[in-house]
């Protein structure tokens, strides 16, 4: 094929066109906007500060927009008020329906352990895909995980890896961070969450807040998806 006779408009005949030529090509943009939905569910707020600093991490990716979702509350009224529970960021929207995560080119699934497992309202998520799982509309989709848990040992790593048989059963791909991070994930001179497996935050009795360090791994996190989904897109 010659020059200029595929879908891409060489340069020469870009910068040598007349005024009015110029107005009638229609440069097709080469960079489509990716977008990574960063859905998760929080109920002391843990893992929310985590969500938004892995948008941090995403948006900075050139091309690549990070987007948070809270998922819906299964819990009474009556029962929050027994745990606690703050009122959630109504800043940040709810998913509406499972349907909108078709619209992802990406994911960063964010949950609270219970009992060493993801909490039941990101499940209920999971459990409202079933029709998306009938035709595997999720498939060939990267997603990966972040979490938090009260103590050291109490699912740092079991949280995340018991969710990938979500990702398996819809052809998704899990992304894990490995040791990407570098040195980070060797530092010993505080308490600090997060595995090979995905960002994570110690609560510990709830009081404590997620340290700078763990922050910047979730930072470190959203940042990786991006490039990994830009990748995968555009190759
Ligand atoms: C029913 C229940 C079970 C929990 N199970 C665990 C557990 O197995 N291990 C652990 O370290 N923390 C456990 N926790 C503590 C939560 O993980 C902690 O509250 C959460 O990580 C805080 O995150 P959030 O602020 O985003 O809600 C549990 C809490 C509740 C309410």
């Amino acid at each position: 094929m010659g020059k200029g006779g595929g879908c891409v408009v060489s340069k020469n005949k870009i910068s040598k066109s007349s005024n009015s030529a110029k107005k009638s090509i229609n440069v097709p943009s080469p960079i489509k906007n990716l977008k990574i939905f960063i859905v998760f569910y929080s109920m002391y707020g843990h893992v929310a500060s985590l969500a938004k600093r892995m948008k941090k991490g995403v948006d900075s990716v050139d091309g690549v927009e990070g987007v948070l979702y809270r998922v819906p509350e299964t819990l009474s009224e009556d029962v929050l008020v027994r745990m606690q529970a703050p009122p959630k960021d109504d800043s940040i929207p709810e998913i509406s329906s499972p349907s909108e995560l078709v619209n992802a080119d990406g994911f960063l699934f964010g949950f609270p352990t219970r009992f060493g497992c993801m909490a039941a309202q990101m499940k209920a998520l999971f459990d409202s895909t079933g029709l998306l799982w009938k035709e595997q509309r999720l498939a060939g989709k990267p997603a990966g995980f972040f979490v938090s848990t009260g103590s050291q040992g109490g699912g740092q790593e079991t949280t995340a890896w018991t969710a990938i048989t979500q990702l398996a059963h819809h052809g998704m791909l899990f992304v894990p961070i490995g040791y990407t991070f570098g040195a980070g994930m060797f530092d010993m001179d505080s308490v600090r969450g997060g595995s090979p497996y995905g960002a994570g935050v110690f609560a510990g009795n709830g009081s404590k807040e997620a340290t700078e360090t763990e922050l910047a791994l979730a930072e470190h996190q959203g940042k990786y998806m991006a490039g990994v989904v830009k990748n995968l897109v555009h190759g």
